[in-house]
């Protein structure tokens, strides 16, 4: 009798907070909104990007905001070029599991970029390390736009020998590819595969992978055989025509940028100690595999916790010491950032269009003229 009423009482409080839980995710659903419904005409207009409702690149569009002012610790820079990245297609879009953060049914942050590429036009009172004037590259939010504003932690001085179109492609990609190799202690002399060796991350990761010594393997598909090979590639792997998880050679890293092979298949052909670093789920965009190869990492991550070989995750982070590293490998021709194609700001969805194909030679940039 008295587990009866439990059990009713237990049920009602399921009911109930099912009901709760409902209005609030619909209330918080309309009261998600954006800027865009009560913009002004900008006092100092400036063109930039601005995505006002999740979708496809058809939302983006060109419009005047106002001129961001740096505050005391920000850089004010006159953008030259930018760059898509993986995550500018998913915030675009705005997948339903982002959109907790991003917004529900608007994204909240409506402008584009995170690459920058420019001249310092002002400074805040307290940065010390730049004046106007100066050619810098890094990071930027949102970059996609005449002018940005950046943390002088977040940005160095252009090599001379790089275009601004090179510079600006490097901060996001770059990272990701230094900071997985190097979540694999990589040695002078070990033999690298890059998984996805030709699209933004993985032109990066040749690159780095043989300015660390070692002798790297590069996977592509037939059209792009000769662009791993002359970025540096010792061997190049078309996956068209053959699987590497099937060959004979084995790996002290896999640098997986698809991660569309199985873990025991990775596994096979690793070295008893060697490190599987999962980069990434394939080219940008969202595709029918996205979701599985995101659970697939994860379940790689966990099942290496019990054997020799290590299956490694991360998340790219923002660091000065990486962005001069990579400008003394830009400076000292270890590393060229591999340019695709170039657009406009105002073919900025054009530009998306193609990136979101996921096919890319390389970087996708923006320039502003
Ligand atoms: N860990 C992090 O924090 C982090 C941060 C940023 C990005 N990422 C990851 O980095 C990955 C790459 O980003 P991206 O900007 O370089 O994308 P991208 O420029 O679109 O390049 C994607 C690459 O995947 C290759 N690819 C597609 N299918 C393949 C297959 N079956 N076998 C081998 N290669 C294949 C493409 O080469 P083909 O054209 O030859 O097929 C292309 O080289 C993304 O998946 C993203 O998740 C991770």
């Amino acid at each position: 009798m008295k587990i009866k009423l439990i059990l009713k009482w237990i049920t009602r409080a399921i009911l109930v907070g099912l009901i709760l839980a409902f209005l609030l995710g619909f209330f918080a659903y309309w009261r998600s909104t954006n800027d865009c419904d009560h913009r002004t005409t900008p006092t100092h207009p400036m063109k930039a990007i601005v995505y006002c409702e999740y979708g496809g690149p058809e939302v983006l569009t060109l419009v005047d905001v106002e001129k961001p002012v740096p505050n005391d610790n920000q850089v004010l820079i006159k953008v030259r070029a930018a760059s898509l990245n993986f995550i500018d297609p998913g915030v675009m879009r705005g997948p339903w599991p982002l959109r907790l953060m991003s917004g529900l049914r608007k994204p909240e942050k409506t402008r584009l970029g995170t690459d920058v590429a420019g001249q310092v036009e002002a400074i805040g009172k307290n940065v010390t390390l730049f004046k106007a004037g100066d050619e810098v590259f890094g990071v930027a939010r949102p970059s996609i736009a005449e002018y940005a504003c950046a943390r002088e932690r977040a940005l160095v001085v252009k090599p001379a020998n790089v275009t601004f179109e090179q510079a600006g492609s490097v901060a996001w990609a770059g990272f990701t590819a230094l900071q997985g190799l190097r979540q694999a202690n990589i040695q002078p002399g070990q033999k690298v595969l890059i998984n996805g060796a030709t699209g933004g991350v993985g032109t990066f990761a040749v690159q780095i992978a043989k300015s660390f010594g070692a002798e790297v393997t590069g996977v592509c598909s037939t059209g792009k055989v000769d662009l791993v090979r002359s970025i540096g590639a010792d061997h190049v792997i078309d996956y068209t025509k053959e699987d590497f998880t099937k060959g004979d050679q084995r790996y002290d890293v896999i640098f997986d940028n698809v991660s569309n092979h199985s873990f025991s298949d990775r596994r096979r052909v690793l070295t008893p100690n060697g490190v599987c670093v999962l980069a990434g789920i394939g080219g940008a965009g969202l595709h029918p595999e996205t979701w599985g190869r995101i659970v697939g990492n994860f379940k790689a991550n966990l099942l290496s916790r019990f054997v020799r070989q290590k299956f490694v995750t991360y998340v790219t982070k923002l660091d000065k010491e990486d962005l001069r590293l990579l400008s003394d490998f830009m400076q000292t021709g270890k590393v060229t950032p591999v340019i695709d194609r170039t657009y406009k700001l105002s073919e900025t969805a054009e530009a998306m269009r193609y990136f979101e194909e996921g096919h890319a030679r390389g970087k996708i940039a923006i320039t502003v003229e």
